[in-house]
């Protein structure tokens, strides 16, 4: 993507040290693992690492041709594994031994912490213990949360493979518009996000005997609110065990906050992990990421680059040729599709290597078994949000030390194994944040708001928070709820809101779609919102066919701005019959658009509860344009020198290069969202007219505010421009 600049994370030289990975503090694993006598020592010593050695060191490791060396040979490789069945490899779990103490645990306990490294078997082999000790007695289920739909997706497979039963049976997942489960589910894995939904249709959680939430340290933003709703109704559904598991972070406060529930350690085993530091800044370090290791190696990228890393890596194999051993490049993010995931889980043919590129998503969510070696550029994508101005964005921020050692602990599962860091040993300590601050504290809280309120909880400031949001979040929250009509000046929820809080989506998109009652177009709205939320990733731009993809790109270009050109792309795939290859000839993911149909699918099933008629607006985009205008009036953003400033906060912002409108520049828009890489960028922009702002929110924006401010200086002018307002 070209807006990705690397950030630096520079600073001061740091001195250079190979530090090895503390080991886990679990008393327990620790003397065990001394027992087997593996490596524990601490030791220290200086080197020198600069960015050419880096490369050399690499360029060894090529020239090696895979073959490894004894300290690199996993104690039990993936192959072997598989040899063995299903049963033995439950077994072998470092979880295993401690079946009977945690199923006592849990027995004894309503609440239970349950800490153990990621790879331990928390996720697959808890759920099935519970099973196997009569928790799902009279159909009752459990429930494990997770907070990335992949994993939800991949662990549920996983563990329908390990009872031999078919998936969506017996075990199932549920993720936002794609439910694989049916009346014979028990082990029910699933986003966060849904279980909070769940608590729409049933409150107290009633069909449920277990609820796991599980990976709790990522405290997402979901996560954190079932804390809050879960230890609510633990207190009058006695019979509802909690467990909150997660990996070795964060516990105690778990315990404190679940009024000092038990933590149950689960002793990992961990071989020691070498970490090396850069001596500089790396500036281009997709680069250095292209590294590649005699033996399987998992590489933290941003999820826009995964392709383009892939293709740099594979590209870079077919220039060595035979020269180097047989090399798979495996890409592993949130969206990719399952039968892609499942590669990754594939053991290695004998003498290849694997390369896992991943987003932080590998971090403890999903383990990948036979990592000996971690490239770690430092960064990820995070929200952030500022409560002031209501801007959201996504920035590329460097990862918090927490995080450096969760990546840095995917090496050295199976054996020793390394981890480089490509930035410096000053940056690791100066420069990064020691935790990642929890979503709840850096995102727009409206959907939540909704929700919450939805529930009948009103009182949203004594709620009872891990960590509470910014009061000003809060209340920002409720009044944009209540400027999209959502909540009276009481904040009681409206019956507009109660109808926005059906659909699960964000309150601004779920207040687009019933617009388009009103303005007869919710058949067209309907597609944007599915091709919005497939998420900007429907056009495909391959490197060597670049010039035709922008061709292809310009093509589906229509008057009115990116939305409507998202909808010619679906209206015309449609009638291309939902063809594979009319994608493929015209430069469109075929995934993301039969993802946007499920999505659109869904949506309009969902139609019918919310009572809006779906009908279309006959080819007339202005309605189109209401609708957008009404659920985003926020996002508005006029033209001034140079860019565009934000109507209500006078922010500057430009249009994406890649958008429909980047030349064009009309003088009002509304933004979908903003990112920022190298400047504040809007993607997916539409051109409106400043009078419909008064039209749909005229609590929200006085006329004045909407006057053309250069038409202040041109007194001659003004009277024109408001005509041409309308
Ligand atoms: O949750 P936790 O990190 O403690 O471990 P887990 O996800 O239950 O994984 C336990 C074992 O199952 C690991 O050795 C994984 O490699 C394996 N697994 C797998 O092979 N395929 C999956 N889709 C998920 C887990
Ligand atoms: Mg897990």
């Amino acid at each position: 993507e070209l807006e990705e600049t690397p950030m630096e994370l520079g600073g001061e030289q740091g001195r250079w040290e190979e530090e090895r990975l503390k080991t886990a503090s679990l008393s327990f694993g620790a003397k065990k693992e001394r027992e087997q006598g593996m490596r524990q020592e601490q030791e220290k010593y200086q080197l020198i690492l600069e960015e050419d050695e880096m490369i050399d060191f690499v360029s060894t490791a090529i020239t090696m041709k895979g073959t490894r060396t004894e300290k690199d040979t996993p104690a039990l490789s993936q192959a072997e594994l598989k040899k063995q069945s299903m049963q033995e490899v439950r077994r072998s779990l470092p979880i295993f031994p401690y079946r009977e103490d945690l199923l006592a645990a849990i027995h004894e306990h309503q609440i239970l912490v349950i800490e153990g490294e990621t790879g331990s078997g928390k996720t697959t082999q808890i759920p099935q213990y519970l099973l196997e000790d009569g928790y799902t007695k009279g159909g009752m289920k459990i429930g494990c949360t997770q907070p990335r739909r992949v994993a939800a997706m991949s662990v549920a497979a996983r563990v329908a493979e390990e009872m031999s039963v078919k998936l969506g049976n017996e075990v199932g997942y549920s993720i936002r518009f794609e439910d694989c489960t049916s009346e014979r589910t028990v082990l029910k894995y699933m986003t966060d996000g849904m279980l909070l939904r769940e608590f729409l249709t049933e409150p107290d959680l009633a069909s449920y005997s277990v609820i796991i939430i599980d990976e709790a340290h990522e405290r997402t933003l979901h996560t954190d609110i079932l804390f809050g709703l879960i230890k609510d109704i633990a207190r009058f559904r006695s019979d509802l065990k909690v467990l909150v598991a997660s990996a070795t972070l964060d516990t105690e406060r778990f315990s404190c906050f679940f009024d000092d529930a038990p933590v149950f350690r689960i002793p990992g085993r961990r071989f020691p992990v070498d970490i090396y530091y850069t001596k500089n800044k790396i500036y281009c370090y997709k680069e250095q990421v292209l590294i590649m290791h005699p033996s399987s190696c998992c590489t933290f990228v941003l999820q826009e680059e995964i392709e383009a890393c892939c293709e740099l890596l594979q590209e870079r194999c077919r220039r060595l040729g035979s020269k180097i051993a047989e090399l798979l490049v495996l890409p592993i993010y949130a969206n990719l599709p399952s039968d892609m995931q499942a590669k990754i889980f594939n053991p290695t043919p004998p003498g290849a290597r694997k390369v896992v590129v991943a987003t932080n998503i590998a971090e403890t969510s999903l383990t990948i078994d036979g990592i000996i070696y971690v490239i770690d550029p430092g960064f990820c994508k995070q929200k952030s949000y500022n409560a002031r101005t209501g801007m959201e964005s996504l920035i590329v921020t460097p990862c918090s030390r927490a995080s450096a050692n969760q990546r840095a602990g995917r090496a050295g599962r199976v054996a020793a194994g390394k981890c480089f860091r490509l930035y410096t040993a000053w940056a690791f300590k100066h420069e990064m944040e020691e935790t990642t601050v929890p979503e709840i504290q850096r995102t727009n809280l409206g959907n939540v708001v909704l929700l919450l309120k939805s529930l009948g909880i009103n009182d949203l400031i004594h709620f009872d928070f891990m960590d509470p949001p910014p009061h000003e979040t809060l209340v920002l929250a409720l009044e944009q709820l209540y400027a999209l009509g959502a909540l009276n000046h009481l904040g009681e929820l409206t019956k507009l809101g109660r109808r926005m809080a059906e659909l699960p989506v964000d309150p601004m998109l779920s207040k687009m779609i019933l617009a388009s009652e009103q303005y007869k177009c919710s058949e067209e709205v309907l597609t944007i919102a599915a091709m919005l939320s497939v998420n900007n990733s429907i056009f495909y731009r391959p490197k060597d066919k670049v010039v035709h993809a922008d061709n292809a790109r310009m093509n589906f270009v229509v008057p009115g701005g990116d939305h409507l050109v998202l909808l010619n792309v679906y209206t015309q795939w449609v009638e291309s019959g939902y063809s594979t290859q009319w994608c493929y000839e015209n430069f469109i993911q075929f995934r993301s658009m039969r993802r946007a149909r499920d999505v659109r699918d869904q949506l309009e099933g969902l139609m019918d509860r919310i009572e809006v008629e779906v009908v279309s607006s006959q080819g007339d985009n202005i309605p189109i344009r209401k609708a957008v205008t009404a659920g985003y009036f926020y996002h508005t953003a006029r033209l001034s020198k140079g860019g565009y400033k934000t109507v209500k906060h006078q922010q500057t912002v430009y249009v994406h290069p890649n958008s429909s409108l980047f030349e064009e520049q009309p003088r009002w828009l509304i933004y979908h969202e903003l990112v920022f890489t190298t400047k504040e960028f809007m993607r997916q922009v539409i051109e409106i007219e400043s009078g419909w702002l008064l039209e749909v929110a005229p609590h929200y924006y006085k006329s004045k505010e909407l006057e053309d401010s250069s038409s202040k200086k041109m007194p001659r002018k003004q009277g024109k421009t408001k005509e041409e307002l309308g």
